[in-house]
């Protein structure tokens, strides 16, 4: 029975990808993939707006015609055939795993979930009453404050013993006299097996963290994770407390994939513009999950739940819209800096979050207003390039799975960890600290006055 509907949900994610193919008539670019001759020119407008700030082989994202690609992999294919542990591995990696690898991998990250002595200073704090991404960045700056207080003194013996004491620290990564240098510091050339040390320990630990964030704002303890589940099925049950069904995990899977990596959005550039001044990589990430926490990018999903059950019912649409507009409000969930089509990534979550609703009546309304609102806002708004985008049904996807609304954005994290620590790392080989211009427009040669010939200033 299991086996057949995820099936299904394979054969959904299919009929999605040839729609899009049909619609977008995409075709891979064969400019794409070409070495950058640096420097290069580009109209940059506010908000650097069209300025490219490096060149990356981690991901391309087509805005004109709404594709998306990891490592060369079409965002499509990766959610039809394969699952979050291959594609985090290839973001960080540069390359599928073999079967091998990948057995390697997942206990890799099965391992990195246990973080009990980070839960355990987390647990010390009012978790209940802090905002989810708060706590969530609290718990990733944490999750190694050793290397925080070490990133920039040589370990010194006692250093080693605390390091040692610490449940988390990886001991073959510490030896016995003490590395010169913490794991998680950047080092000049850090060979690709530390780093995907370091990749495994993020990307299971922010899981871990936004797992036991879930738990501690109930009042609840953080759950062990469970070897024999996936990344997705260890995320929701250390969340809940329940193993998924097999749709559950597959849907939740499927999810992570579509959020792993996305060019360098306000969050991934937040990471490496921190990473570029070799401050170690929590900072970087935890100021990645800093960035993720503005509506305007992060916590757009939970809004669009709330917006939907404001409308209420698919009668409202249309009056609801009509307000909207009037009042030149924003709709959550539709339009993006780079897309001006539909997002490739909605094209996937809208079909899961019709799945899901064939069984929950919540969902079913919602997703009908949804649909409907959908072609409202694309008849008025998409020929200035507004369409939906990820978070338009992926809110409707995690409320069917029973995950609390504010857990929404650390998911979110839990799957983009991937792209920013793989951006991150791929950034450093190259680094250059990030220092772009700004054109100022101020006063100029102001004759000083002494405060007490100073008049306020009239009301302009
Ligand atoms: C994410 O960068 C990434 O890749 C991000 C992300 C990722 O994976 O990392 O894709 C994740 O952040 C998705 C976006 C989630 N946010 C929202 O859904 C919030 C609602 N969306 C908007 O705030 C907006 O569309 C942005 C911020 C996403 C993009 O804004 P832009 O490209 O800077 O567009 P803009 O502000 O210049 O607006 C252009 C025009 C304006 O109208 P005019 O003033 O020209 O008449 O489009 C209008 C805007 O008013 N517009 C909207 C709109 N978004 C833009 N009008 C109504 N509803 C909207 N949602």
């Amino acid at each position: 029975m299991h086996r057949k509907k995820t099936k299904e949900i394979t054969a959904l994610i299919i009929a999605a990808a040839d729609k899009a193919r049909r619609q977008s008539g995409w075709t891979a670019d064969a400019k794409v993939g070409k070495a950058v001759n640096w420097p290069v020119e580009c109209t940059v407008g506010p908000g650097l707006e069209g300025a490219i700030a490096c060149e990356s082989k981690v991901g391309y994202v087509d805005g004109s015609k709404g594709a998306l690609s990891y490592r060369g992999y079409d965002i499509f294919d990766l959610c039809a055939h394969s699952c979050f542990e291959e594609v985090s591995y290839l973001l960080l990696r540069g390359s599928l795993p073999t079967k091998p690898q990948l057995a390697a991998y997942r206990r890799r990250l099965n391992d990195c979930l246990n973080i009990p002595s980070t839960l355990r200073h987390l647990a010390g704090f009012r978790i209940e009453d802090m905002d989810s991404m708060a706590a969530l960045r609290l718990g990733t700056n944490m999750m190694r404050y050793e290397i925080a207080e070490l990133h920039v003194e040589p370990v010194s013996a006692e250093k080693v013993a605390l390091i040692g004491s610490d449940e988390d620290s990886i001991p073959m990564e510490t030896t016995p006299m003490g590395s010169e240098h913490a794991i998680y510091e950047f080092k000049k050339g850090s060979s690709s097996a530390r780093n995907m040390a370091t990749g495994c320990q993020l990307v299971s630990g922010v899981a871990s963290l936004t797992a036991a964030i879930a738990r501690l704002r109930e009042g609840k303890l953080p759950i062990e994770p469970d070897s024999e589940l996936s990344h997705a099925g260890n995320l929701l049950y250390m969340m809940t407390g329940h193993r998924p069904s097999p749709v559950e995990e597959r849907i939740m899977d499927v999810s992570l994939i579509l959020h792993a990596d996305h060019g360098i959005n306000a969050s991934t550039f937040a990471a490496m513009v921190v990473a570029s001044t070799l401050s170690d990589v929590y900072s970087s990430i935890g100021a990645a999950v800093g960035a993720l926490t503005g509506p305007l990018h992060g916590g757009a999903n939970e809004a669009v739940i709330h917006m939907l059950n404001g409308i209420g019912s698919v009668d409202n649409v249309e009056s609801w819209y009509a307000k909207t507009q009037r009042k030149k409000e924003r709709v959550m969930g539709m339009g993006h800096r780079v897309y001006k089509v539909y997002d490739p990534r909605a094209r996937i979550l809208g079909p899961l979050a019709k799945y899901l609703a064939r069984d929950n009546p919540e969902t079913k309304n919602q997703y009908r207003i949804a649909t409907r609102l959908e072609k409202e806002v694309v008849a008025s708004l998409g020929k200035k390039g507004i369409f939906p985008n990820v978070d338009f049904y992926s809110g409707m996807v995690y409320n069917a799975l029973d995950i609390p609304h504010e857990l929404f954005t650390p998911i979110f994290a839990v799957s983009r960890v991937s792209g920013w620590t793989a951006r991150v790392f791929e950034y450093l080989r190259n680094n250059r600290i990030f220092r772009p211009r700004v054109m100022y427009n101020g006063p100029v040669a102001r004759e000083y006055v002494s405060i007490g010939r100073r008049k306020p200033r009239k009301r302009g």
